[in-house]
């Protein structure tokens, strides 16, 4: 089998720094309302995709009644480790998968949920086909996908930050992978070849704070795929590149606390009819 690519590695010292930093930077204010879209169709068993260090899953577990059950996988191990250490408030399920190969059978859940992991998906239909198989009839695909890279405004200033330091060939994650999917008719095509239509893409916004620059900067350099990107440039420019997106979201937002735009987008999708 080929090696996951670089942009869908989250390992241990990402996990950590994700998870302390980046989860309640960006993916907290994101997390009530998905839980809230999947408690509102009345489930019996629930199935997330991609649930990394599981903030996304606390949220579940808090609205989701006690007999629910409630499943959540993740590629990359040191995600799920993360997210048991902190733990939730009722029984959950853990198990790596990759979404591509899920090993469940046909119809098991009423909803499988997905928090910001479709763009790292390597192949997305088939990853949908995936979803779609596991998912019973009347059932559905609820997930949420970030706006472009100027829509959420520290990711932005990350990225303009770290181009200085790597003027000649600037790593691109943040553009190419949690902000490269956000296009409608791509998000319905892809979901058709799967076998799936959209229901709903609504637009949500809310505000990214922090009591620092350095802490968005730290979060999306060292707490992301990015901090791959950096690494296989220069690992020793680590800290140096930090530094100047730190530069960057100062300048752009003042010495702290600092607070910007972010954007996304919930879809709902069923089986097609
Ligand atoms: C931006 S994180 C989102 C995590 C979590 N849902 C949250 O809201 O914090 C993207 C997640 O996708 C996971 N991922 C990437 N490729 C995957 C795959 N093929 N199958 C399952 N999970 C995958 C990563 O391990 C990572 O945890």
């Amino acid at each position: 089998m080929a090696p996951p690519h670089v942009d869908m590695i989250f390992d241990g010292p990402v996990a950590e720094l994700y998870d302390r930093h980046l989860v309640p930077l960006i993916f907290e204010p994101y997390a009530d309302n998905l839980a809230d879209h999947v408690a509102a169709l009345t489930p019996e068993r629930v199935l997330e995709v991609a649930a990394g260090t599981g903030v996304a899953t606390r949220a579940l577990s808090r609205v989701l009644a006690d007999h629910i059950e409630l499943t959540a996988t993740d590629l990359n191990q040191p995600m799920l480790d993360q997210a048991a250490s902190i733990g939730t408030e009722r029984p959950v399920v853990w198990r790596q998968a990759d979404v591509m190969n899920l090993p469940f059978g046909v119809d098991e859940f009423d909803v499988v949920a997905c928090q910001f992991g479709v763009m790292f998906f390597p192949d997305r239909a088939d990853a949908y086909r995936e979803v779609a198989r596991v998912m019973a009839p009347e059932g559905r695909f609820v997930f949420n996908t970030w706006d472009r890279l100027e829509a959420n405004e520290f990711a932005d200033a990350v990225t303009a930050g770290v181009t200085t330091i790597f003027p000649a060939d600037p790593p691109q994650f943040l553009p190419r992978t949690p902000h490269g999917y956000h296009d409608e008719s791509l998000i319905r095509k892809e979901l058709a070849e799967a076998g799936l239509e959209m229901d709903s893409m609504t637009m949500l916004e809310a505000r990214s704070r922090a009591e620092t620059p350095e802490i968005p900067a730290i979060a999306y350099c060292q707490g992301t795929p990015l901090r791959n990107e950096i690494e296989s440039r220069d690992a020793d420019l680590l800290g140096t590149a930090t530094a100047a997106a730190t530069a960057e979201v100062q300048r752009r937002f003042g010495s702290g606390p600092v607070d910007s735009l972010i954007r996304g987008f919930v879809v709902t999708a069923r089986l097609a009819r």
